[in-house]
């Protein structure tokens, strides 16, 4: 399914939350003030009750499926009766948005805890085109790819992600999920300067934003330097929340949501993470608006 213009107007208009196993039972009673909500489909696969409480949910909120476990970037191709499955959740849920990683997380059947990196190579750009038009035919809607949170840089790549990105847009014609706490953190851990990246970013191909929280470790292979992880395990980082208001400058008002994973806060926190997510997107799109008169 495309996504249409009024639906994307009407996301873009109200922060969206990620809604996680403990927050369930609380949204369904006191139904929060926050725009959207996005949910991990492989959360629901074995959870007959709590795909009730989401379809009760779907009646009143947009909802968006982001996959953990499709798993775009395999070698070894991607698991059909896995996407069965997601499809069947989808076709219950009627989200408004799908989406999911450039990563690979899949290998010889085991499911890895992680998202892992891909070397930006033709090859890869023709495994992850082959498999982006296998899932969008398998879920009958179009799938959103999200940039990574990047740690090492694979010394096999031929291009840089801004130009993998490019080219897989003009090869599929997909859209994208900008994550722009990705974009931060992996600026940090890899050396570039994160509001280039976001202004280098394929802008006419977004479709929704992330903002999520990182956790700073020891770099074990760097002694004294820090590497900013993708825990989602705290709020927002202030960087995080100027970087997107440079997004917002870039892309437009864009549909967002607040991912948090680990550690997770009480249900007000993260509705207050949204709200600062609309205060920020109105400043900015103003800000916006009043450059271009
Ligand atoms: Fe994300």
């Amino acid at each position: 399914m495309a996504i249409t213009s009024d639906a994307r107007l009407h996301l873009a208009e109200r922060t969206g939350i990620g809604l996680r196993l403990p927050h369930i039972a609380e949204v369904v009673a006191t139904r929060p003030s926050v725009g959207w909500l996005e949910i991990h489909p492989e959360n629901f696969l074995a959870n007959p009750h709590g795909l009730e409480l989401l379809t009760d949910l779907a009646r009143d909120y947009p909802m968006s499926v982001h996959t953990v476990g499709i798993s775009i970037g395999s070698a070894d191709g991607i698991d059909r009766a896995h996407l069965t499955r997601v499809r069947g959740l989808v076709d219950r849920l009627n989200p408004v948005l799908v989406s999911g990683h450039l990563a690979w997380s899949v290998h010889g059947g085991a499911y890895l805890n992680d998202l892992l990196p891909l070397p930006y190579t033709e090859e890869t750009l023709c495994v992850v085109a082959t498999h982006l038009a296998q899932v969008q035919d398998a879920l009958g809607r179009a799938y959103i790819i999200e940039n990574p949170s990047t740690y090492v840089s694979i010394a096999t790549s031929t291009m840089t992600e801004i130009e993998f990105l490019d080219a897989l847009v003009d090869v599929t014609g997909c859209r994208l999920l900008c994550d722009v706490s990705n974009v931060y953190l992996s600026g940090h851990n890899m050396g570039y300067d994160p509001y280039d990246f976001i202004d280098r970013f394929p802008a006419a191909a977004v479709a929704e934003l992330h903002l999520g929280g990182f956790t700073p470790e020891e770099d074990q292979a760097t002694p004294g330097a820090t590497l900013l992880v993708d825990t989602h395990a705290q709020a927002v980082a202030e960087p995080s929340w100027d970087l997107y208001a440079h997004a917002i400058g870039r892309f437009g008002a864009q549909p967002t949501i607040i991912e948090w994973d680990n550690d997770i806060p009480t249900l007000a926190v993260l509705a207050g993470e949204a709200a600062r997510g609309d205060r920020v997107r109105e400043h900015a799109h103003e800000g916006r608006h009043a450059g271009s008169r």
